[in-house]
């Protein structure tokens, strides 16, 4: 039975793009299968760009409010804090340990930053720190420690993916056979949610639809979605249209035929987004509620991630054990 793991990092609210790329698909994973799953907040790696103790506290703290309040259920999911797992950072000192440099300077990530920085004209490694740069060590970690098969996530995850393969085969070059080899699992269709300007839906491009916005804030925020200069009357194109796109992700399939039909019949811009409003909204109503709640009650949220990291340890205990003794760490 297939171990399925995702993890997301506390530097901003969870927004569409995070639950219709990872959230929801691993939500279904863990619902329809017999797999094991771990769901992790990833707070340690939020820790090298969001150094403010409040703003990381309550972050972290909702995005294990969201999990729950869309349905993970505990009993099911191995819940927990990147954070409360110690294991893990132990096999990610090992692990860079076997990783060059290059590697990590060919990450996508890091060379974003470098080349915005040559834009700006000040030195390429302007704001990037240890923590930032090694990122997807640590993330070969997370996932390498738990001998996960599938990793659900967007597109701009992939190679973070491929890069934890990348070191468990040095790893296991080195050592011998020890680490499996992950896979990425990316719906095409979802592999990149764009926010409200277009671009990919991101925390760091502030385009981001929040998912549990007051529903007069989330009207405010879908009316934003860039749209084209269609006349209300003329026929548009389903496939092409973001607001369709979200709208697929939450409405029933005659609720989407419906909206399909209009589209080529003629729909003014407001009107497909006061439908995408309606559905989205009403698909949310119960777990805003039940968010808010668990926010009120933050040790409840203590106690499930507490039990979820002792699960997680447990598993994990064995193979540092094995990873440990291959090294020659034992007599
Ligand atoms: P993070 O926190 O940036 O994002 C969480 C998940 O949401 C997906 N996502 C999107 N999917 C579709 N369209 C979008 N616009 C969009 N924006 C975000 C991301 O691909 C991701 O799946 N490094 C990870 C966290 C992490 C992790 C792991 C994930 C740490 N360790 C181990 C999997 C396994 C991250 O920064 O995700």
């Amino acid at each position: 039975n297939d171990i399925v793991l995702t993890g997301i990092k506390p530097t901003g609210k969870v927004h569409l793009g995070n639950y219709i790329g990872a959230i929801k698909p691993a939500l279904q994973i863990a619902g329809a299968s017999d797999c094991t799953s771990l769901y992790f907040i990833a707070d340690y790696h939020g820790l090298n760009s969001i150094q403010n103790r409040d703003e990381f506290r309550d972050l972290s703290y909702s995005i294990a409010a969201t999990w729950l309040a869309l349905g993970l259920n505990p009993d099911r999911v191995i819940f927990y804090r990147q954070s409360d797992v110690p294991e893990i950072f132990e096999l990610c000192w090992i692990l860079a340990c076997l990783t060059s440099k290059g590697l990590m300077n060919r990450a996508h990530v890091y060379k974003a930053i470098q080349d915005q920085n040559e834009q700006l004209g000040v030195d390429a490694d302007t704001g990037v720190n240890m923590g930032l740069f090694t990122y997807p060590i640590l993330m070969a970690a997370d996932i390498l420690l738990f001998q996960s098969d599938k990793v659900p996530v967007g597109k701009d995850q992939i190679q973070h993916v491929e890069i934890a393969r990348d070191i468990a085969e040095s790893f296991n070059r080195v050592y011998g056979d020890t680490f499996k080899l992950p896979d990425y699992i990316v719906d095409e269709s979802t592999a990149v949610i764009p926010g409200l300007d277009g671009r990919k839906m991101s925390k760091s491009y502030n385009n981001t639809i929040p998912l549990f916005e007051t529903a007069e804030n989330l009207k405010k925020l879908i009316s934003k979605i860039k749209t084209d200069s269609t006349l209300p009357q003329e026929p548009k194109d389903p496939e092409t249209s973001n607001i369709f796109l979200l709208y697929k992700e939450f409405a029933t399939p005659t609720q989407v035929q419906e909206l399909r039909d209009k589209y080529l019949s003629g729909i003014s811009w407001g009107e497909a987004k006061h439908e995408l409003f309606q559905v989205v909204n009403a698909a949310l109503e119960e777990p805003r509620k039940k968010y808010y709640d668990l926010m009120a009650e933050p040790e409840q949220i203590d106690t499930i991630l507490s039990e979820g990291a002792r699960k997680a340890r447990a598993l994990a205990g064995p193979l540092l054990k094995k990873v440990k003794s291959r090294i020659g760490r034992y007599a």
